[in-house]
């Protein structure tokens, strides 16, 4: 991923907080998936009022995109109004490496700050079931 990429990947990110419905936490999240066509699409979380219910921002964009035919992915940029880094929870962990075993995960506090990991590194030893041939 190129810095000019990137750059695009962490301004929608950001931008896509705009949209999140949290009135519950107050935690607005805002995430924007590369795929590997260049095309990119925003998530944010949505809340309700039966919270378990609630959709994390990571996979709203993963959904959005996979039920646009999409199926290859190369990153994605996580952002929140929150001081710290958000680190993606443990479900959309397990989502996201089912798409996407090599992803570029990148976490965003602003434009200029912004750290990256692999989601192996995120989710080691993930569970996966092996497709019988
Ligand atoms: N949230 C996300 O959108 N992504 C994550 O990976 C962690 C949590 C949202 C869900 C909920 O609306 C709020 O953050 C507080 O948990």
């Amino acid at each position: 991923m190129n810095t000019e990429i990137s750059l695009k990947l962490i301004k929608a990110s950001l931008k896509s907080r705009e949209n999140s419905y949290a009135p519950y936490s107050g935690i607005h999240v805002g995430a924007a998936l590369l795929c590997s066509n260049g095309k990119i699409y925003k998530g944010s979380n949505i809340e309700c009022a039966s919270f378990s219910l609630t959709i994390c921002a990571e996979r709203a964009a993963f959904s959005k995109a996979i039920t646009e035919g999409e199926l290859n992915f190369e990153a994605i940029a996580i952002s929140s109004n929150q001081e710290d880094y958000i680190f993606p929870c443990g479900a959309c962990r397990q989502f996201m490496i089912e798409f996407a075993d090599d992803l570029t995960v990148v976490l965003v506090k602003s434009e200029k700050e912004y750290k990256t990991f692999k989601i192996k590194k995120l989710l080691p030893n993930n569970f996966s079931i092996k497709q019988k041939k």
